[in-house]
């Protein structure tokens, strides 16, 4: 079979494509036939070494994929060869076989393309700890999401949304504010990287967004840096800023004395650990959100389908900003 292999770490089109054994399956593990990959930013950071985890190499990378079951290992009853799945692994996804924990397996609706349900995995498990276990979002709450035209910052306005959320979500372009509020959020254009013109760009505009200046119940931050500073300014009493990922690659602190005087908290949201530490809580979510998929109320956002051989220009251009919505690969082409 053929999949990639990071034998050093560097730029991703350092990495190229190798014959490899074919897999099989052990103790509670499901082989997949992988159709397709979706990329993500933390793809784009663990090929060159960038990412929290580094695992030695040689190893093969990647995360979301989804295809059909080719086999099962011994333990495993829930699934049989031919059903349709989709899968978020750690690593191993950019390959034509995939070996997943049966944790990390998801039967996969047939409304549901392979390609759809590979570029959804990761951002709207993201999202929905973020949005629902973490900020618990509820009818009626006023949400403000930062990156909303990217991977996660999309799903979450889309769960947020579904959940009967108000949601505005902060961009910087209008072809990015299309997609938000195709998504159901309104959405707020700001061009201004600054820290200072931020923070009053929020306390003026995102704070007052509603009406009144009663402010967010919870900003969900992808971004990162003076975004995650300014998000604070626009939180409401009980205030809840959930701390998603770094886009722009600037890690702030929070002022503990602006935390107590404002009644706010600060959270993280990590997807993987979740797996570890809420397996049921994250497989009803997973369900959900592939429910919703199914019937057309949330959209995967998939913008562009590259062949194999393209997969790390694709990383690439994730890291270069070219991209608006998901990528995901057809691993059967190219
Ligand atoms: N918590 C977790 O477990 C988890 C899981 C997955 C991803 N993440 C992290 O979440 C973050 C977002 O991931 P993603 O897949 O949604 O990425 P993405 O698709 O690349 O989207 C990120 C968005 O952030 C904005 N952005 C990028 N660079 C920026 C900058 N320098 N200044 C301001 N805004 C910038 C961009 O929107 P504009 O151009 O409109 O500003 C972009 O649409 C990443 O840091 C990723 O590592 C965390």
């Amino acid at each position: 079979m053929r999949g990639f292999l990071i034998e050093e770490y560097g730029a991703p089109t350092s990495h190229r494509i190798h014959d490899l054994p074919d897999l099989s399956p052990g103790v509670n593990e499901v082989l997949i036939e992988n159709h397709a990959i979706g990329l993500n930013f933390p793809d784009a950071l663990m090929v060159q070494g960038k990412y929290q985890k580094r695992p030695n190499p040689p190893f093969g990378p990647g995360r979301d994929c989804a295809g059909v079951v080719k086999a099962v290992g011994e333990g495993v009853t829930d699934f049989k060869p031919g059903d349709p799945v989709v899968a978020q692994v750690f690593t191993g996804a950019f390959s034509e076989q995939v070996i997943a924990p049966l944790s990390r397996v998801f039967h996969r609706p047939e409304a549901v393309s392979a390609i759809d349900a590979a570029g959804a995995i990761t951002v709207f498990n993201t999202a929905y700890v973020a949005v629902s276990i973490r900020a618990g979002v509820k009818k009626g709450d006023r949400v403000v999401v930062t990156g909303a035209a990217g991977g996660v910052g999309l799903a979450a306005v889309q769960l947020a949304h579904a959940l009967g959320a108000e949601v505005l979500g902060v961009v910087s372009s209008e072809e990015k504010a299309k997609l938000v509020r195709e998504g159901g959020g309104d959405a707020l254009i700001v061009t201004e990287r600054e820290e200072e013109p931020l923070k009053q760009i929020f306390k003026d505009k995102v704070r007052t967004h509603w009406g009144d200046d009663t402010g967010a119940d919870v900003v969900i931050d992808t971004v990162g840096g003076a975004m995650f500073i300014a998000g604070l300014r626009c939180l409401g009493f009980a205030g809840r800023l959930v701390v998603v990922g770094f886009a722009s690659g600037s890690i702030e602190s929070a002022k503990a004395n602006y935390l107590l005087y404002n009644n706010l908290s600060v959270m993280g949201a990590p997807l993987d650990i979740h797996f570890d530490h809420a397996l049921e809580e994250m497989r009803a979510g997973t369900e959900w959100w592939l429910g919703l998929l199914a019937e057309g109320k949330v959209k995967a956002n998939v913008s562009e389908v590259l062949p194999f051989g393209q997969l790390m220009q694709g990383l690439q251009d994730i890291l270069d900003r070219k991209v608006a919505g998901k990528l995901a690969v057809d691993v059967t082409t190219g």
